[in-house]
Order: structure tokens, then C-alpha cells, then sequence
């Protein structure tokens, strides 16, 4: 819920300015109150009539008109929020931030303004892997600033990949995040998720069978208490939680590269199904078959992940968090596990056919930690993510 919640909503110029007006709609709907800015090029894309009529209140669109400035100043303009939002934030706008230019009024508001700012980058593909936008955004993140997406798909423009703005209610989840008082604020959190697929060939994989569904739904739980959630997930079946900072991975040599990179954080939780083996060396072309022959495939370790981050001698996570899919003696194997991998707390499964838990809506789990083994009753993965995120939450304690 947003009751009472003050946005600043700046919509820049770009297609997507027309799911800008779902998502004044959406913040509105959970109470918050949505002050407009409508840049010069948004306007182009939305009129000023169905923001304002939206919004409930009167559009901002240009820094020296008058008659607002004499009843609302853009200095108070851009203070009177407890977030400001750009969506759509194209290239440009983005540029002239990190530039530090204040030329209109969303730009000027932008540099004025002392409360946290979230974008929702919006632009075509190659603008968006452009050196400069990928310099701007570094630049941006070392500010503090915020971001929601972009997604990856089907542009306006025809072309595919990186670009599309955020959905509204990923936007809106990632406001409750910002704005969010709850128990993980201030707290940084890795959840890895989903199997990861260790290439034969061009066309052919070893993989563990993993829906993602469990990861997903702890990623979700933990933004939804405030934490920054980095979700490092490789090909899942289920789409990532909203709002939270998503690394799409395929092997497990990538998602080492991934937690590595998401180091440090204040507790990582290792819900994937790495893959145990990979193929030693990955035909770069697509092996034939021929009759009566197999491929001589040699397998290599992976790297444990979780054991890795969990035996780390300098800047361990507080509380590192593995899991464990077992089909029988689930709560000793489990806990063997919990001290030969060096993490803090195992949540072990029981993930035989007939429990019906592997690629299904519910889970039945034993929270292995440092005083033994809990027993949780059958419940959805996502209360299982709720109650795990709580407990996470109480382990922690408040951020400093
Ligand atoms: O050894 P096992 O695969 O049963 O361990 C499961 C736990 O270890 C899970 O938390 C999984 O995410 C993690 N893991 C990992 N890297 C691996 C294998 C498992 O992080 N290579």
C-alpha cells in the first residue's frame, strides 16, 4: 500500500508515455497521490488533458510558465514528493542528468530535487546499448539513483530486445521497494533461482529440473520487506519477481560471474538448481549422430556456488542461505549438508514424484539451522517465501 505517499511523476517523451497513464492509475488505486510533469516531447505522446484528468491534479509542463511558478516554485515542486518517478526516462533525459543539465523543468526538477529518484528507462534497443546510455547509467547508480527495467521484447520500433519499459505494476512494486518501511530496508539480498543449462552443443544441454517458482516467490517476498534484491536466475519457467534487479544467466560458470558481481550483499539465499557437471569442452558446432556411436562426452565439476560465498573469509554475507532437495532421510542429509557447505541455514525439501512439489504450487520444507531441524507445515511456496523472508528479516535485525 502507498496511503499517503507523495510521487512526483515526470513522463518523458516516448511510446511507452501511453502505460504512464495505467500507471498514475495504479499508484492511485493504492493511495497514493501523483503529482504530473509532463515534458515537452511527452507531451507529443500524451496530452496534458488525460494526465491531469488521471492524476486529479494539474500537469507541470514548463519551467517558465508563470502562473504555476508563482503558485508552486519548481524548487518546492521538486521537494514536495516522497519519490519522483520517470516514466517513461528516455535517453535523453537520462544524458542530461547524469551530465547534470537543467534546461526544462523535468531536468531542472531532477537536479533540484533532495527525495530518492526511480526511472523506468523507455528507448529503442541500440540507443540503449549505446556506450554513452550504458556510461550515463553508471554514472546514475554511483548518484543513488534508482531503476526499474527495462525488459526485454517486442519494441514499438520492430526491433527485439533490451528497451521496453518496465510494465506498470513492476513499476509500482518497484515503489513499494523505495518506499517500503518494512523490516529489510536498507538491506541488500542475492537470491539465485531457477536451473542453469550447461551447453553440449549449439542445441543440446544438461540441466536440472527446476521451475524457478520457489526462487521467484523469495525474491518477491523479500522486496515486498524492502530489501534491494539482486535476482540472479537462469532459464526458468516462471517470469522473476517485479521490481527487483534481475541477471538472467544460462550455466553456472555465468551465475558464479553473476553472485560474484552482486557482492557484497547482507544475505544471499541459493535457491537455484545448479547443474552439478558441465560438458568439459562445449562442441562449438552441432554434433552428428552417427549409428552405433556415442559422443565421448567428459564431464567437469561445476563450482559449488553456495559453498563458495558461504566459506568466504572476507565480507561473508551475515547469513547465507542454501537448499536442499533431497528424496529421502531429507532432514539428515540436510543438515550433513548445512556444515559440508559452510552456510547458515538449509531449507531442505522433500522433491520425490509423489509429493507432486517439484513444478507445483506448493512446497513442504525443514528449515535446518545452527539449533536443528524445523518441521513447516505444507503450504504455497509463496508463504513459505513469506515466512522465510520474515525470518530473514529477524535474523538480520534493523539495518544501521
Ligand atoms: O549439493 P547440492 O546441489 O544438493 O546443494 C544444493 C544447494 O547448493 C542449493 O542451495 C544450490 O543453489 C547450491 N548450489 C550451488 N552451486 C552448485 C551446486 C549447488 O550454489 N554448483
Amino acid at each position: 500500500m502507498l496511503a499517503s505517499k507523495r510521487i512526483l511523476l515526470i513522463i518523458g517523451g516516448g511510446i511507452a508515455a501511453y502505460k504512464s497513464l495505467d500507471l498514475i492509475r495504479r499508484l492511485k488505486e493504492r493511495g497514493a497521490s501523483v503529482t504530473p510533469v509532463l515534458t515537452r516531447a511527452g507531451a507529443e505522446f500524451v496530452t496534458p488533458l488525460s494526465v491531469s484528468a488521471l492524476a486529479g491534479e494539474t500537469v507541470h509542463t514548463d519551467l517558465f510558465d508563470l502562473t504555476t511558478e508563482a503558485e508552486m516554485g519548481h524548487i518546492q515542486l521538486s521537494r514536495s514528493a516522497d519519490l519522483v518517478v520517470v516514466a517513461p526516462a528516455t535517453a535523453d533525459l537520462m544524458g542530461k542528468m547524469a551530465g547534470g543539465l537543467a534546461n526544462d523543468l523535468a531536468s531542472t526538477l531532477l537536479m533540484a530535487t533532495d527525495t530518492p529518484v526511480l526511472l523506468a528507462p523507455a528507448m529503442n534497443v541500440r540507443m540503449w546499448q549505446h556506450a554513452a546510455t550504458q556510461r550515463n547509467i553508471t554514472t546514475l547508480k554511483k548518484d543513488g539513483i534508482g531503476f526499474v527495467g527495462p525488459n526485454d521484447g517486442d519494441m514499438a520500433c520492430g526491433e527485439f530486445g533490451p528497451g521496453r519499459m518496465a510494465e506498470p505494476l513492476e513499476i509500482v512494486a518497484a515503489v513499494e521497494a523505495a518506499l517500503g518501511d518494512g523490516p529489510l530496508k536498507g538491506r541488500r539480498i542475492l537470491v539465485t533461482s531457477g536451473p542453469t543449462h550447461e551447453p553440449i552443443d549449439p542445441v543440446r544441454y544438461i540441466a536440472n529440473r527446476s521451475s524457478g517458482a520457489q526462487g521467484a516467490a523469495i525474491g518477491r517476498a523479500l522486496a515486498a520487506l524492502g530489501a534491494e534484491v539482486v535476482f540472479v536466475t537462469g532459464p526458468a519457467d516462471v517470469p522473476p519477481p517485479e521490481g527487483v534487479q534481475v541477471i538472467r544467466v544460462e550455466s553456472a560458470a555465468d551465475m558464479q560471474d553473476a553472485v560474484d558481481a552482486a557482492l557484497p550483499v547482507d544475505a544471499a539465499v541459493f535457491a537455484a538448481a545448479v547443474a552439478d557437471w558441465r560438458v568439459a569442452t562445449a562442441s562449438q558446432s552441432k554434433l552428428k549422430k552417427s549409428k552405433g556411436a556415442l559422443p565421448d562426452l567428459k564431464l567437469k565439476e561445476n563450482p559449488d556456488i553456495l559453498a563458495g560465498v558461504a566459506q568466504m573469509k572476507k565480507g561473508r554475507p551475515k547469513l547465507v542461505v542454501g537448499f536442499a532437495a533431497e528424496t529421502d532421510d531429507v532432514a539428515a542429509n540436510a543438515t550433513a549438508k548445512r556444515k559440508r557447505k559452510g552456510c547458515d541455514w538449509i531449507v531442505a525439501n522433500d522433491v520425490s514424484p509423489e509429493t507432486g512439489i517439484m513444478g507445483g504450487a506448493e512446497n513442504a520444507v525443514v528449515l535446518i539451522t545452527g539449533d536443528g531441524a524445523e518441521d513447516w507445515p505444507r503450504m504455497t511456496k509463496h508463504d513459505v517465501a513469506k515466512q522465510l523472508a520474515d525470518r530473514i528479516a529477524k535474523a538480520l535485525g534493523p539495518a544501521l
